[in-house]
């Protein structure tokens, strides 16, 4: 989070060819370089199984993903020229760990680096273990300068597996080494939850119980699963989005005000937010199954006639929920968080509903029409927020409109970056306060997984609406959280 350079050091891809890689790593580290946001002499080395492969068609395979982002070939010559190489793993032997150690040396020593090195796993979690083991079995899991190493997404399958990934992490590499990535967190907005918290004091006053009616935290998507069923099929909403992003989300929304805005203590604040949330009862959850429908006037499959998916699946593709922080300042205010694919369109959307005035001063027939004040955080897409007050409507005697005090980045700034520039860059910097502890995967893990071992009722939805009636109740009301401003 800090705007320095990041020094020399040796970026290396464990699945250095394959998707992760090429649409977003090779990309990010492009970027950077363009941007001169990493040291002149950072070199990357790309590993993979693959034997066909050498520097000269890794050269190759990392321009074409970096043209495809839009960079110019004349920007990325020089990287790519010179600075990526190649290196097989084979089977993952004892021997091919070690033949890496050499290669690393190698460059390091050709390129005159001093030993700091990030070992990127982008690779299957299946694999995660087995590589783990190799690197500190090699002792590439310590340098005479720094190592350390990335993790993407899924940390465990549940409760017990996040502690055996967790214990196996540990067994080689110190906490200080490991950067999990939950890619939200390197989202503009979802960063700028912190400085639109802590640096407009006038809302940090609002937040809290006396305040805030409720708080929705909304995640729709209008993709499907496209062609990942054969990992979300046993995964679903909750695993997939709910115990990562959401909940990220929400411990940012719900943190103490840290001492300092640095990896301990905002990590450490997240963490107080997840112990202090109440077990989630079994009627303030709902799953959904979107099944054929429209979207965009084009009709789509159901989830279980995707490619891939047991005709009788019971997977869920939306979750809705409600939690109770239990703790000074939320007592008592529900958070409500959803998210499911199929949805009328792509929205990532936190509502604040503030409390109403106590006594009701402006009534047409008899009703009240003073709505209370709503904050819309818009994290994707058309990023921005918006504040809804109530003005008076001109001419009338007492009719009042709720009119959005609105802000829109694309107003103001150029393109956001993507969020694996800014972790990335994070990473090569040393700077851990968007990357997920330990503590915080097991804590949010110990919240959902006895979801997990319920029985669960599924109910469908119709691709291109909000997710089935039966999760009405948790939720604020579509037209405040989905409608545009
Ligand atoms: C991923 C999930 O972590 O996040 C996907 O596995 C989901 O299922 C994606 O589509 C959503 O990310 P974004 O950045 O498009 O909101």
């Amino acid at each position: 989070m800090t705007n320095k350079q990041a020094e020399p050091s040796l970026f290396i891809i464990l699945g250095g060819t394959g998707d992760l890689s090429r649409g977003k790593l090779l990309p990010a580290i492009g970027r950077l370089a363009v941007d001169g946001r990493i040291a002149e002499n950072c070199q990357v080395l790309g590993v993979a199984r693959d034997i066909r492969h050498d520097d000269a068609s890794f050269r190759r395979l990392a321009s074409d993903a970096m043209a495809a982002s839009g960079l110019q070939p004349d920007e990325i010559a020089g990287l790519c020229n010179s600075r990526l190489h190649y290196q097989t793993i084979g089977n993952g032997e004892a021997a091919d760990y070690l033949a890496l150690g050499a290669r690393i040396e190698n460059i390091e020593r050709q390129n005159s680096l001093p030993a700091r090195r990030t070992f990127y796993l982008a690779i299957p979690t299946a694999a995660l273990g087995d590589t783990l083991s190799g690197l500190g079995r090699a002792g590439l899991n310590h340098s005479g300068g720094w190592v350390r190493i990335v993790i993407e997404k899924p940390f465990g399958h549940d409760l017990q597996s996040a502690r055996e990934l967790v214990g196996v992490v540990r067994e080689h590499f110190d906490e200080h080494q490991v950067y999990r990535i939950d890619h939200y967190l390197g989202k503009e907005t979802v960063q700028n939850l912190i400085v639109f918290r802590f640096g407009n004091p006038i809302f940090e006053s609002l937040w809290n119980r006396d305040r805030i009616d409720s708080v929705q935290i909304s995640v729709s998507e209008e993709v499907g699963i496209g062609t990942r069923a054969g990992y979300y099929d046993r995964s679903g909403a909750l695993r997939d989005m709910v115990q990562n992003h959401l909940t990220q989300l929400l411990t940012l929304l719900a943190m103490e005000v840290p001492p300092v805005i640095g990896a301990e203590s905002v990590r450490y604040e997240k963490v107080k937010v997840l112990r202090s949330i109440a077990p989630i009862l079994r009627g303030e959850v709902v799953f959904g199954q979107y099944e054929e429908g429209k979207i965009r006037g084009q009709t789509v499959p159901g989830y279980r006639d995707e490619n891939g998916v047991p005709a009788d699946s019971g997977t869920e593709t939306f979750v809705a929920l409600k939690l109770e922080i239990m703790n000074w300042r939320w007592q008592g205010v529900p958070f409500y968080l959803r998210t499911g694919k199929r949805m009328p369109r792509r929205i990532t959307r936190i509502g604040v509903r503030f409390k109403n005035a106590p006594v009701c001063m402006f009534e047409v027939e008899g009703a009240c029409v003073v709505r209370p004040n709503t904050l819309l955080l818009t994290l994707q897409p058309d990023e921005g927020f918006s504040l809804h007050i109530g003005v008076k409507k001109p001419g009338s005697a007492s009719d009042v409109e709720q009119i959005p005090l609105a802000f829109r980045y694309s107003d103001i700034f150029d393109a956001m970056p993507d969020a694996y520039q800014t972790l990335v860059l994070d990473v090569l910097k040393g700077d851990q306060t968007l990357f997920v502890h330990s503590d915080e995967v097991l804590e949010s893990w110990k919240l959902y997984d006895p979801l997990l071992r319920q029985e669960k009722k599924v109910y469908p939805y119709a691709a291109g609406t909000w997710g089935p009636a039966e999760a009405g109740h948790l939720a604020i009301s579509e037209r405040v959280l989905f409608e545009t401003f």
